[in-house]
């Protein structure tokens, strides 16, 4: 059997994504910061697929600690990962510091899976043919890496470090492509995007691009599409970006999609994987 973990699986995209998997007969792990939140989204599929095989592991990307002992746990109950999915997120929360110091958006969606893929990399190695699926956004355009002040202490903007961070996730995961590749890894990575879909993510969003954002919204399952289909998708070889196929990417069947420049500069690349490298404390690849 396949064995998956998804981050952020209680709800939203990362719910749906389980849904998807179990169908595929996915042993699935869900990686959740909530004990209570994802026994009843194991019960829901449980629902749905009565003889599926789920089970809650705590992860709080909020922090290091729980990242180490996430991957400490997993690793004395499986001896191989198939799939992971790096999909937890949140988006322009108020400022604050994730426990380790970092802006909780770059810390979050970004610094804790470039941590939580390392340190699952041996147990990745020992699948056939395993995937790394990492959750970018359309909002890769709202910003930059700004290497000079990475945690928005000079002044923060939440809708360039939710655009910093997206980024993030989406030069990592073509830069991990390329690393697992000249290492000659049977492990692909791959990024999609949902392009805009109804889930809790705009709960510090303003009222006005809440409602806007809802008028345009498609559900959560179809948002969930581009994952699986970058989850499972026979003919993907790694390195693709894939999204909905729809006018502006926003919702639609999924397809391989493009993305700006700045997401392929391999200066960049390299210089966010040496600091990511150093603010984690793991060296991989
Ligand atoms: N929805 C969209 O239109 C959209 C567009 C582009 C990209 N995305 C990306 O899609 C991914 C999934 O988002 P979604 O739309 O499904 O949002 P969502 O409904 O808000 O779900 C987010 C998930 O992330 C979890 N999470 C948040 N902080 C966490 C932490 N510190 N540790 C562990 N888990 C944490 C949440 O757990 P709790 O329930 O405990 O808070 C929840 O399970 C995100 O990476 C997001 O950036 C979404």
């Amino acid at each position: 059997m396949k064995n998956a973990i998804v981050t952020g699986a209680n709800i939203g995209l990362g719910l749906e994504t389980v849904k998807g998997l179990v169908n595929e007969g996915y042993q699935v792990t869900l990686a959740c910061r909530s004990e209570e939140k994802a026994s009843a989204a194991i019960e829901e599929v449980r629902r749905e697929f009565p003889e599926c095989h789920l089970q809650f592991l705590a992860l709080d990307l909020n922090d290091f600690s729980s990242v180490k002992n996430f991957c400490h746990e997993y690793e004395k109950n499986f001896k191989k990962l198939d799939l992971l999915v790096n999909n937890a997120g949140i988006m322009m929360p108020p400022f604050s510091l994730t426990a380790n110091g970092f802006e909780s958006q770059f810390g979050v969606n970004y610094l804790s899976h470039f941590l939580l893929t390392g340190l699952l990399l041996n147990l990745l190695k020992e699948s056939e043919s395993a995937r790394v699926i990492n959750l970018a956004s359309l909002a890769h355009k709202w910003g930059d890496i700004y290497f000079d002040d990475i945690n928005f202490k000079k002044s923060y903007n939440k809708k360039k470090a939710y655009g910093q961070s997206k980024l993030a996730c989406l030069i990592f995961s073509y830069e991990l492509d390329r690393r697992l590749k000249s290492e000659g890894l049977n492990i692909r990575s791959i990024a999609a995007h949902p392009g805009v879909s109804s889930t809790n993510l705009g709960q510090f969003m303003p009222k006005f691009m809440s409602i806007g954002m809802s008028l345009i919204s498609q559900s959560s399952k179809n948002g969930a599409a581009p994952s699986l289909f970058a989850a499972l998708n026979e003919d993907l070889k790694g390195g693709e970006y894939i999204g909905p196929s729809g006018i502006g990417e926003l919702s639609g069947a999924p397809k391989i999609v493009d993305s700006n420049a700045r997401s392929k500069d391999l200066a960049v690349a390299k210089k966010l994987w040496d600091v990511s490298k150093d603010l984690t404390g793991i060296d991989f690849l």
